[in-house]
């Protein structure tokens, strides 16, 4: 597994007060793109100039750049769910992020590395390659906003049957569409499997799974670290985080930003760090199942350790492509493989989290649930909420607890 260690020189988070609005800036430190960049010669404020470019592209593609996103108890939801003080339910709003879900981050954090790379002279000279990114949601639309903010081609691979307002966004964002075919008896989504022959061809990853491109989980870092900012700057302890997993980006980079802030003595204690998948697909839980049955006692570190390292060289024997294409209302969380699968089983086993399955009742009554509590958020979005109530339905989660959801993604109209 590929996982960046950061500079031994005393990193801090900035004081509350002094924290930049763009995380990319405030959190500079922490991103590879900023000490390669140093390493090459730039200036610290070349950096930042570089960034706030970048972010105003962005902003004249999407209407707004990155700014920390809100993190706020719901009462509506901590009431519903029987929360009482001092605990409750709080949620890190990702829905008026850029392109309308925490996605964009992943792929900002890309693009950092790309116009470093440009400004330093290390980039391919004359025509860009391609990105190249396999999504038909949130995922390409982040896609889409960044790449025309950094002004590189990108190629789409979507399935039969994606969504026309999102085909016709991104078509006016300038991206090259190809429509992928399921094969009959052919195993893995069609869309990454062309998208793998895309990068055989020179194509450059331009994807939210971290298997594919390693830069793209630091930019999602920065949901994890505004959190422990935020938590922090309301004296905050948090006791769990429940987070809804498809590809499996998102939960490795807050479990990654949550151990780094930990690390650095910006978080005092971990919280339990809890998965959500749908009842339709869950290769998440079926690996964590399976390491789980070769450990004796997961809070040996060392034996966990063993376990893990054994189990990173037999990827086929815990991560395979779900057999049956699943259907879900959560419809971004149902890939048929967790590609961070092994950064996010450790997060779990490490916090003493666990992988939740949700069947359609509860994740639809969450999607109502979320919306009721005034959050444009889709189905997906809300799906950790589903997780959150099978949770406490089997007494994981008592009601003085403080959980923290992400609401990663907006409702869109069909
Ligand atoms: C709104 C939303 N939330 C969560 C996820 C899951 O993120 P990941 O694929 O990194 O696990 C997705 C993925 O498409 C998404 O669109």
């Amino acid at each position: 597994m590929l996982s960046r260690v950061l500079p031994p020189d005393g990193l801090r988070f900035p004081g509350a007060g002094a924290a930049d609005p763009c995380s990319f800036v405030a959190y500079r430190g922490f991103l590879h793109s900023y000490h390669r960049a140093l390493a090459g010669g730039m200036s610290d404020a070349a950096f930042v100039e570089l960034v706030r470019r970048l972010d105003s592209a962005v902003a004249r593609v999407d209407g707004h750049g990155f700014s920390v996103t809100p993190l706020e108890r719901s009462d509506v939801l901590s009431g519903a769910l029987g929360f009482s003080e001092p605990g409750g339910v709080w949620v890190k709003d990702e829905t008026g992020n850029v392109a309308g879900s925490h996605k964009s981050r992943h792929l900002m954090g890309v693009a950092l590395h790309l116009e470093v790379a440009g400004a330093l002279g290390l980039a391919p000279r004359g025509e860009r390659p391609t990105l190249a990114v396999a999504s038909c949601g949130n995922a390409a639309l982040a896609a889409g906003v960044v790449a025309a903010a950094v002004g590189w081609p990108l190629r789409v691979f979507v399935p039969v049957g994606a969504d026309d307002g999102i085909v016709r966004r991104l078509v006016e964002l300038g991206a090259e569409i190809v429509v992928c075919e399921r094969r009959n008896g052919a195993s893995g989504d069609p869309t990454y499997l062309r998208l793998l022959a895309e990068l055989d061809e020179g194509a450059l990853a331009f994807t939210c799974q971290g298997n594919l491109n390693g830069l793209a989980i630091e930019g999602g870092e920065t949901l994890g670290y505004e959190l422990v900012s935020q938590l922090a700057g309301e004296g905050l302890t948090l006791d769990h985080l429940v987070v809804q997993v498809g590809g499996g980006a998102l939960a490795s980079s807050c479990a990654q930003a949550l151990g780094e802030a930990h690390a650095i003595g910006e978080l005092g204690g971990l919280p339990r760090i809890h998965t959500v998948q749908t009842a339709a697909a869950h290769p998440l839980e079926r690996a964590w199942r399976r390491v789980r049955g070769e450990l004796v006692d997961p809070s040996d570190a060392a034996e966990l350790a063993r376990v893990l390292a054994s189990a990173a060289k037999r990827r086929s024997m815990f991560m395979w492509p779900w057999e049956t294409e699943p259907r879900s209302v959560a419809e971004g969380i149902l890939d048929d493989e967790t590609y961070d699968w092994l950064a996010v089983v450790r997060a779990m086993l490490e916090t003493g989290g666990e992988p939740v399955v949700v069947d359609e009742a509860r994740l639809v009554r969450a999607h109502e649930l979320g919306q009721e509590a005034g959050y444009a958020v889709s189905a997906t979005g809300s799906a950790g909420l589903a997780g959150l109530a099978e949770l406490i339905a089997v007494g994981a989660v008592a009601p003085t607890e403080r959980v923290v959801l992400l609401f990663t993604g907006i409702e869109r109209g069909r």
